[in-house]
């Protein structure tokens, strides 16, 4: 009964769409669990590359079943569009579930997220304007909309009256805009429930009924641990739990069914939007890791902060997700640095911190405690194995897993299927 989580170990973008893609060929089911189109998982197959956003990057195997559960918030228009888009390219997407439970992204949510942000101004959060916040906020203000009330006329009806009531004084008194109909988005709701209606299905079940049979499920997490609402670095958050746990809530399946808890960390690390970041790079080391990296985003094409790799990140993510495996990625693109930082433990006021400060004002204050580490010269994409590696390129693996309490068990090498390193089998 593996039940594997897979998630992001830092601030997103670690690579968990290459990672899941990988795994992906042994699974069953890929199940993302939490987030919604605010996700750009990039999967490289031959000179093909795909940018899934709402569908399980598992999708392009075609053997597995890939499962949308109910802690995703799913905007129709946008999976339809990815749905056409995959369909055009060969991909097979009829097989997809999607939980009757899930709640949906309407038109007015993807207004308020960015009417949000714009009245934030300089407190604003960075959000991908997707209308993720808004949809979640509905959710636990228990006026959102979720997948099985698209097909209820009357039902749906009655739930955006309920649920733009409040908006509409919002939208005009407060943010200067015109009122949203009712009628009309509840017959553009109905509309795409229609199509979206044999995607439909109670998938907590299935995925139990899979476990039960000895089937492997892969759950997909979305954004990552420092963007969570409860263990992220809060307000600069998104509004779901990716971490472990969100797996559980996000599809309805119990802890003791989790098997492996999989962390994707970069070998350094990037950042889109707002909020702290002690290790983020203001001069051409930063600039130089971006454009190493291409590192520019893949929902909002926002270039990423980067930084050097933060060990006190890594710790709180072996941590709060109770990791068993590390996957590294994008070890290839170090090469070339004469020495690498590591940082180690953060200096926030004259005190050394080991661990994540709880507090947001002293996390913002942080200052990096930095070890350096040789680098290395030589191509590395084509090594297939540990021993492979340069002695200084293993040396700065072996203390990333030191320091992050967690055994790194795969390493990436390049964007490609077969730029990895496998160290200790992911599936078992
Ligand atoms: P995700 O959101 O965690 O799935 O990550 P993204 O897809 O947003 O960003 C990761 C980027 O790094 C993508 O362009 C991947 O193709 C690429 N990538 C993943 N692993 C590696 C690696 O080991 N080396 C290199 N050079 N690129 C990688
Ligand atoms: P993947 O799955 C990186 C960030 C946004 C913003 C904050 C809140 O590709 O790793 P939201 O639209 O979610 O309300 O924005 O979270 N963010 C991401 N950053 N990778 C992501 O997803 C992200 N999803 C959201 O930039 O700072
Ligand atoms: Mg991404």
């Amino acid at each position: 009964m593996p039940g594997i989580v897979l998630i992001g170990a830092q601030w997103g973008d670690e690579g968990k769409g290459k990672a899941t893609d990988l795994i992906g060929t042994k699974v069953d089911y890929v199940a993302r669990f939490n987030g919604g189109n605010n996700a750009g998982h990039s999967v490289v197959v031959g000179n093909e590359s795909y940018a899934l956003h709402l569908l399980p990057s598992g999708i392009i195997n075609p053997h597995l079943t890939p499962v949308i559960g109910n802690g995703v918030v799913v905007d129709p228009e946008v999976l339809f569009e990815e749905i056409d888009g995959l369909e055009a390219r060969g991909i097979d997407c009829s097989h997809l579930k999607v939980s009757e439970a899930a709640h949906i992204i309407a038109p007015y949510h993807r207004t308020l997220d960015k009417v949000t942000e714009r009245f934030l101004g300089k407190h604003k959060i960075g959000t991908t304007g997707r209308g993720i916040g808004p949809a979640y906020a509905d959710k636990i203000n228990r006026v959102g909309i979720r997948v099985h009330d698209l097909f209820n006329a009357k039902h749906l009806h009655d739930k955006v009256e309920a649920s733009l009531h409040q908006k509409n004084q919002m939208l005009v008194k407060l943010y200067n805009r015109r009122p949203i109909d009712v009628d009309q988005t509840t017959d553009e709701l109905l509309k795409l429930g229609e199509r979206l209606k044999p995607y439909v299905a109670n998938t907590g079940l299935i995925l139990n009924k899979a476990l039960d049979e000895g089937k492997t499920v892969l759950f997909e997490g979305a954004q990552a641990t420092m963007l969570d609402v409860d263990h992220g670095t809060y307000p600069f958050v998104t509004s779901s739990n990716p971490t472990a746990g969100g797996a559980c809530t996000g599809t309805g399946v119990g802890p003791t069914k989790i098997t492996r808890v999989i962390g994707v960390s970069k070998a350094y690390v990037t950042r889109v939007g707002e909020g702290p970041f002690p290790t983020e790079l203001f001069d051409e080391s930063g600039e130089w890791l971006r454009q190493q990296g291409h590192e520019f985003g893949v929902t909002t094409g926002r270039p990423r902060r980067c930084g050097w790799f933060d060990a006190v990140v890594n710790r709180y993510a072996s941590q709060v997700n109770g990791l068993t495996d590390i996957v590294l990625t994008k070890l290839d693109v170090l090469t070339g640095l004469k020495e690498i930082p590591i940082c180690v433990a953060y200096d926030v006021d004259g005190e050394r911190h080991d661990d994540m400060p709880t507090d947001q004002a002293a996390f913002a204050a942080a200052k990096p405690i930095y070890e350096t580490m040789p680098g290395w010269d030589e191509d590395i994409s084509n090594c297939h194995t540990f021993e492979e590696l340069p002695a200084t390129c293993q040396d700065y693996v072996k203390r990333l897993e030191e320091l992050s309490n967690c055994r790194i068990s795969a390493i990436g090498t390049g964007p490609q299927r077969d730029h990895i390193i496998s160290v200790h089998s992911l599936i078992d």
